[in-house]
């Protein structure tokens, strides 16, 4: 095993061989970090994981197997925490499955980082658990209303997380992820998210589906501003108390404004249970970690249907 030459080198990325996991990985050994991904590879492809990492087929749900991976690397700096269920309707349809993941999964990766004398542990929180707020932007004062296992579950997530922080003297913080979108990203299924499945259907030649009337308005988050904010939540001073930060783009578009800019025919079918609007306040990620998003919407989706050959 590569041993870390300079301090606070050793990252543990859980869900690493997922569609965040893999570009998060790709930065941390570009930027010479020893990276071990623990990943039970349910959806994560082995393929995709950096060759520079080291990966760990264990299952988060297996306290042994996973403590027995933390022992094994010399020198725990910075546990980020991505392996989870995704998915609303999943968790609506599988409450019991996504619950051991995302919440019994997510205290055992809290025990074994604080076992293993991490660092800092940066876990991946999710928007869903604002719920529908009466007002935009959404910002971390607001009371959180989840409205699904999955918001829920993630929203437990922090709650430990930030208590690991107060009662065991354990760094963390947590990233509230705005609908995350970029290369990589699993189109198929009945389960994946819109605008992985826009782009699919635009390049199959079919129409886009656009749930509900379409004017549901939703921040979208490049997955390059989400590495980017993770690698400073790990190393910034001003956090490590389990703060809830918002990681957006800061900006809302319907559906119907992404399927325009994607193009093509649309049609609509039945909407699902989902917040009616969201967008991130990014004045506190600002404030603690000095990070703004810098990829827009239109810019990236560009970059994705040049990358798909998509005309
Ligand atoms: N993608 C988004 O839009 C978004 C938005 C908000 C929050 N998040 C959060 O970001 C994180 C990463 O999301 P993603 O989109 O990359 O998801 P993903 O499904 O692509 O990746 C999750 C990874 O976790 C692994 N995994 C699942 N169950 C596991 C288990 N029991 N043990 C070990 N590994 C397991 C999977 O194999 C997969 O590689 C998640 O925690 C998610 O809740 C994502």
């Amino acid at each position: 095993m590569k041993k870390s030459t300079k301090p606070e080198r050793t990252a543990i990325v859980t869900g690493g061989a997922g569609f965040i996991g893999v570009h998060l990985v790709k930065a941390l050994a570009d930027e010479g970090y020893d990276v071990h991904v623990i990943d039970n590879l349910i959806s994560g492809k082995k393929e995709a994981v950096d060759r520079r990492a080291t990966l760990h087929v264990v299952d988060i749900t297996d306290l042994k197997a996973l403590k027995e991976v933390f022992e094994a690397v010399p020198e725990v700096d910075f546990v980020f925490h991505l392996a989870c269920r995704p998915r609303v309707q999943f968790s609506i349809d599988f409450p019991r499955e996504t619950n051991d993941v995302n919440i019994t999964g997510t205290l055992n990766m809290l025990v074994a980082a604080r076992d293993a004398g991490a660092k800092r542990v940066v876990y991946s929180a999710s928007s869903s658990a604002y719920g529908d707020q009466p007002t935009l932007p959404l910002v971390e004062t607001m009371p959180t209303a989840p409205q699904s296992p999955y918001g829920l579950q993630k929203y437990v997530g922090e709650l430990y997380t930030k208590m690991f922080s107060s009662v065991y003297g354990l760094p963390t913080v947590s990233l509230r992820y705005f609908n995350v979108y970029g290369p990589g990203q699993d189109p198929n299924g009945s389960y994946a998210q819109a605008i992985p499945k826009f782009l699919d259907q635009k390049k199959l030649g079919v129409p886009i589906t656009i749930t509900g009337d379409g004017e549901q308005r939703r921040d979208c988050t490049h997955v390059s501003d989400v590495v980017r904010a993770n690698i400073l939540a790990a190393t910034s001073p001003n956090v490590g108390k389990g703060e809830a930060i918002n990681i957006g783009g800061g900006k809302d578009y319907s559906m119907n404004e992404v399927a325009k800019l994607i193009g093509g025919p649309v049609q609509y079918i039945p909407a699902r249970l989902e917040p009616r609007n969201t967008r991130a306040g990014v004045a506190l990620a600002k404030k603690l970690l000095g990070w703004e998003p810098k990829v827009s919407l239109e810019q990236g989706l560009a970059e994705l249907k040049k990358l798909l050959k998509i005309s």
